[in-house]
């Protein structure tokens, strides 16, 4: 009896070493994992990764870097911290960003999805290289206050990430520049490109008449901004919201100096945007009925408004409710759920 059991707990534990372990794409990460396609019906990224090659250890530094707290100052916050997966590397629990030692920054966390296909960064599109744009949030004060010099140093004191300096780059120097670049192939390879609405789009799916209703209208209000497929046309335009007095913050004018670009901002994808809220660049709506009510509001709209969202003119229930039954087509659980993706600290 005690044999046959004993047999049986020796076969369970062979089927952990072989079964699903040995298929687990977090740790089996191929040359096919990290290959790159255009998604159908995407235009050309701005990104080419052609002086920077993706390779499946370089894809995995990137990866160990992202989730790494040891790159903030008092080793204590990642850049997975503030970007999480299940919030398509946005941040649900508060509207301001929040770094070490619980500094509040300035801005509500942005979703990181399609990066390649940015021309600029951040809310205010003052970066404009995807390579560089990791130094803002390691060396901001109010994020991870580090310095390059200290990361790179701190990184060279431990064996694991020699090793993987080495693997990734076929020598052991570890460098500012080869740590930009391994997170770039990281996050680069964030693609969404798999929800209900490429479904639909690639005749895959069907959508409900509420949803229909939704895209059409979506059509006819949003989408000059709101640009498909990556549901942005990159620009910065003010919405409408009212500045936001306490944090006072002029938006693009801060990188151009131009006063016109006062309290433009970039136009977020809306791509996963059931996920991402709370909304705007300082989070002051915690849900999409709250932002879609600001749309159906022009007794609300700010000096400045863009004549777009002046002309989207008063949206009723039903056509609120319409917007955002299509918005919630937009959710892609692939991506939320990709494993290549996932802390590798949590990851089982
Ligand atoms: C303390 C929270 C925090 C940490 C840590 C953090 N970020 Fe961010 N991230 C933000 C905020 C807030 C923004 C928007 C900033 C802005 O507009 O000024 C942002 C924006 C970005 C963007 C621009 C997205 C876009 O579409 O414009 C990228 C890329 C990014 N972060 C990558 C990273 C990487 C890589 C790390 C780690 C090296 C990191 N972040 C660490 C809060 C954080
Ligand atoms: C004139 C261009 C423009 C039009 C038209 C427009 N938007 Fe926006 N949208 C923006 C900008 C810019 C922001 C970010 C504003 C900010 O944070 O200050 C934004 C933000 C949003 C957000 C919040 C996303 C996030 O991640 O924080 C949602 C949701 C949204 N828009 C939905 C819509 C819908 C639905 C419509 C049509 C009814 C629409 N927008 C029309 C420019 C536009």
């Amino acid at each position: 009896m005690l044999n046959k059991f004993l047999f049986f707990v020796f076969l369970f534990v062979v089927f952990l070493q072989f079964g699903f372990v040995d298929d687990d794409p977090y740790f089996t990460i191929t040359k096919k994992d990290v290959a790159f396609k255009i998604p159908k019906g995407f235009p050309k990224p701005n990104y080419s990764f052609s002086d920077n090659p993706i390779t499946p250890k370089g894809f995995i530094l990137g990866r160990k870097l992202f989730y790494d707290t040891l790159l903030s100052l008092d080793n204590s916050i990642s850049c997975g911290s503030c970007h999480q997966q299940y919030a398509a590397f946005a941040h649900i629990d508060h509207s301001l960003s929040h770094g070490i030692k619980d500094r509040i920054g300035t801005r509500n966390v942005s979703a990181l999805q399609n990066l390649i296909w940015n021309k600029n960064f951040m809310w205010d599109g003052g970066i404009n290289h995807i390579e560089v744009q990791p130094i803002a949030p390691l060396t901001n004060k109010l994020e991870m206050a580090e310095t390059l010099d200290g990361i790179v140093a701190k990184l060279k004191l431990r064996p694991d990430y020699q090793k993987a300096f080495y693997e990734a780059f076929n020598d052991s120097i570890i460098s500012t520049e080869r740590i930009m670049k391994s997170l770039t192939q990281f996050m680069g390879l964030m693609v969404s490109s798999n929800s209900r609405y490429d479904k639909y789009i690639t005749g895959k799916e069907k959508f409900t008449l509420s949803e229909k209703k939704g895209l059409d209208l979506f059509r006819s209000k949003c989408a000059t901004c709101h640009k498909e497929p990556l549901f942005t046309d990159h620009s910065f335009r003010n919405n409408g919201i009212a500045p936001n007095p306490m944090l006072n913050d002029k938006g693009r004018a801060i990188i151009t100096e131009n006063e016109d670009d006062n309290y433009k901002f970039k136009v977020p994808s809306l791509r996963n945007v059931e996920l991402t809220y709370p909304y705007m660049h300082d989070g002051r709506f915690r849900n999409l009925t709250e932002a879609l009510n600001h749309y159906g509001n022009s007794t609300s709209f700010a000096a400045g408004t863009d004549e777009l969202v002046g002309k989207i003119g008063k949206l009723t229930k039903e056509e609120t409710e319409d917007l955002r039954s299509f918005l919630l087509t937009l959710t892609d659980k692939t991506f939320i759920y990709d494993r290549r993706f996932a802390d590798p600290n949590f990851s089982r």
